[in-house]
């Protein structure tokens, strides 16, 4: 959406376009390829419940943190900030927080696009009859093959960036709406299919015990910092994209429960996924704990073995694509938002720019497959360090820092208004929430993963 300069801001043109562009930028590749493929590399079960109470006790206040500032100060994610440090007389270094989640959107946005590309390819390879009847090690060679190529993967990369950089371009306003109106209750029915398939396929219990079976023996203290950083990721909090969105939503929608529908939606999507591709994998002897391959070898297997299999799975690849084209716009809006605001720059220019600097950034995704796969920093390749930075550790700081700055820094009268509340004990309430308990969860983890010897010390004193 376009800031006019007028004084008059545009606007969501109700509350449910808030709820399906705020939807679309949480619905992406987050759910359908990152949840199920770490879900497995993090052994299942305990897993999946504790990114779920991650969801709706650090989620979910954060997020009406971001919407209630973005709403407040109307302006990009930096600006916004600036303005509410001054109105509530804080540090004007707050807006540190905007700028944090511009360095998080840029490095997101520059594995995401490779990723997205792959997508883009598998559009192509099931509408071309490349799927059916590969069998297990056929999908597998497929993936393996397209991977072993840097310049295929450059080029659907490359490919992707184009396609972001033109909407965003020209203004995500009715592009993106349209997008998501017709898109998301699409894909929900292809993965209804998928679902279906997989509850025929003979490994859907397998899977069911596997993703909710409370496993608690596999979990680290890595495992927390993991699902917590894929909370974060999956909602698309701590770097400002929901403040943004935020700054469009009119005064009369409700907060609350407007962000819980959209985390309902978004889990909804993820355990789906979850629930579809797993059957796929225990009923042909996949390995669970392949990695960021997961999607990519069991769909176009199942879609392979299913009648009209080419037209569902090229749809099927078309609407993730779809998704991850809406979570990529939300990616660059931050960033986006304030060179317009601050600069009168022009829209298409800053898209330009941003996209090429993601473009090269993400060579080096691309490279880690293949020339670089055994080029490593503490055990990381490229990919999976500006992963696991910008997810685990960037958006989960962010997000403390929003919550803190939402539940202690601004004016109670201005949180009660924002809420629709009224009342101290209302107030009382939302600082328990987003002042204490979101950000002790958050501060805990890192703790636990930064310093582990801090929490072995307390279990030893416990038990001594
Ligand atoms: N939530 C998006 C997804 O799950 C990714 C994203 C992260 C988008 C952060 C914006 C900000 O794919």
């Amino acid at each position: 959406m376009a800031n006019d300069f007028s004084g008059k801001r545009e606007m969501w043109s109700n509350r449910w376009l808030f709820v399906l562009a705020a939807a679309g930028s949480a619905v992406g590749l987050g759910n359908i390829w990152k949840f199920p493929y770490i879900a497995g590399e993090n052994g299942g079960g305990a897993f999946v419940l504790i990114y779920l109470s991650c969801i709706a006790l650090v989620g979910v206040p954060i997020m009406m943190s971001e919407i209630l500032l973005g709403r407040s100060g109307r302006s990009s994610p930096i600006t916004s900030m600036e303005k509410l440090a001054e109105v509530s007389k804080a540090s004007r270094y707050w807006a540190f927080i905007g700028w944090l989640g511009v360095l998080a959107g840029f490095l997101i946005l520059s594995y995401y696009a490779v990723i997205a590309g792959w997508a883009l390819n598998y559009i192509w390879l099931s509408g071309s009859g490349g799927f059916s009847n590969i069998g297990a090690s056929g999908a597998e060679d497929i993936f393996n093959n397209f991977l072993s190529n840097p310049w295929q993967l450059l080029f659907w990369h490359s490919l992707f960036m184009i396609f972001t950089v033109l909407i965003v371009g020209r203004g995500i306003g009715k592009g993106l709406e349209t997008a998501v109106r017709w898109f998301m209750p699409l894909l929900f029915i292809l993965l209804v299919i998928l679902l279906i398939y997989g509850f025929q396929s003979g490994g859907f219990t397998q899977a069911v015990n596997f993703m909710f079976d409370f496993k608690m023996d596999v979990v680290t203290t890595e495992t927390w910092l993991i699902a917590m950083g894929q909370a974060f990721f999956t909602l698309s909090l701590g770097m400002g994209a929901m403040m943004a969105y935020g700054s469009y939503v009119p005064d009369s929608a409700n907060i609350g429960s407007t962000v819980i529908i959209i985390a309902l939606l978004d889990s909804f999507v993820a355990v789906a996924s979850g629930l579809a591709i797993f059957p796929i994998v225990f009923a042909n002897g996949l390995e669970p704990g392949q990695g960021p391959g997961l999607m990519f070898v069991t769909v176009p297997l199942a879609f392979g073995q299913m009648s009209f299999g080419s037209l569902f799975g090229t749809l099927f690849f078309l609407l993730v694509s779809f998704a991850a084209i809406t979570s990529a716009i939300s990616l660059t809006e931050p960033a986006i938002s304030y060179l317009v605001e601050k600069y009168n720059a022009q829209r298409s220019r800053v898209a330009i720019s941003l996209g090429v600097f993601c473009w090269v950034l993400g060579i080096g995704t691309v490279l880690s497959f293949n020339h670089w796969a055994d080029l490593t920093l503490f055990g990381r390749t490229f990919f999976d360090s500006v992963d696991y930075l910008s997810q685990n550790i960037m958006l989960p700081l962010g997000g403390l820092l929003i919550a803190l700055f939402a539940a202690w820094k601004i004016p109670g009268e201005l949180i009660l208004e924002q809420l629709g509340i009224s009342g101290r004990y209302g107030l009382y309430a939302w600082r328990i929430v987003a002042g204490i308990i979101a950000p002790l969860c958050v501060a805990l983890v890192f703790i636990n993963t930064l310093f582990p010897e801090v929490f072995e010390a307390i279990n030893r004193a416990q038990k001594g």
